[in-house]
């Protein structure tokens, strides 16, 4: 979907498809250069990071492993509790391997961070973070992101894998919903 099939529902786009897939395409030169010669196992997060990990991978031009997680990071309400809960764990087993976690987005960070001491405890050689999107104002946790699409402001942000009430992941941009829609 676009922004025109979704006009009335749309307060305004934040990131075009155009900006996102040039910004993920430098990301992913980072990437193969920084891991030249080392094998690499992506992980993405399920369900927000499809996207990113599809269009990303795709960009890379070396070899990958992908694997998947789905965690829980809420709880009853929508703000993330830190409390997080495996639904799906990996199939690959981490020892000696480089580890890349690709997210859509880092909002408390309070997700990224378990997740990535969880995964440090498997006996990995290296675990890095990869987030397509990052609200720097809405950290509660400090987490180091090796590689960012965009710094975004702390709005409710929707499309490009990010839902609200399981809508809207598969806008081909990200932007902010109008009011009326959640209220
Ligand atoms: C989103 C996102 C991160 C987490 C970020 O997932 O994909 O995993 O929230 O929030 P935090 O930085 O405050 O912890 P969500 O639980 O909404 O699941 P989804 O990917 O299935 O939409």
């Amino acid at each position: 979907m676009d922004s025109h099939d979704v006009q009335a529902d749309l307060k305004h786009v934040l990131y075009d498809r155009e900006q996102i897939q040039r910004r993920i395409a430098e990301l992913a030169a980072e990437i193969d250069r920084d891991y030249a010669g080392r094998d690499l196992l992506i992980v993405g997060v399920l369900k927000g990071a499809v996207m990113v990990m599809a269009d990303l991978a795709r960009e890379l031009h070396s070899h990958v492993t992908m694997d998947w997680m789905a965690v829980s990071s809420y709880g009853s309400g929508t703000q993330s509790s830190g409390v997080v809960r495996i639904l799906k764990d990996l199939d690959s087993d981490l020892m000696g391997k480089h580890v890349l976690i690709v997210e859509d987005i880092i909002d408390s960070g309070l997700t990224l961070s378990w997740l990535k001491t969880n995964l440090e405890s498997r006996g990995p050689a290296s675990v890095e973070i990869c987030a397509a999107f990052r609200k720097p104002d809405a950290a509660k946790v400090k987490i180091d992101v090796k590689y960012v699409g965009f710094d975004i402001p702390n709005e409710f942000v929707v499309g490009y894998g990010l839902d609200y009430a399981e809508k809207y992941r598969n806008l081909d941009f990200v932007g902010t919903l109008a009011p009326h829609v959640y209220e």
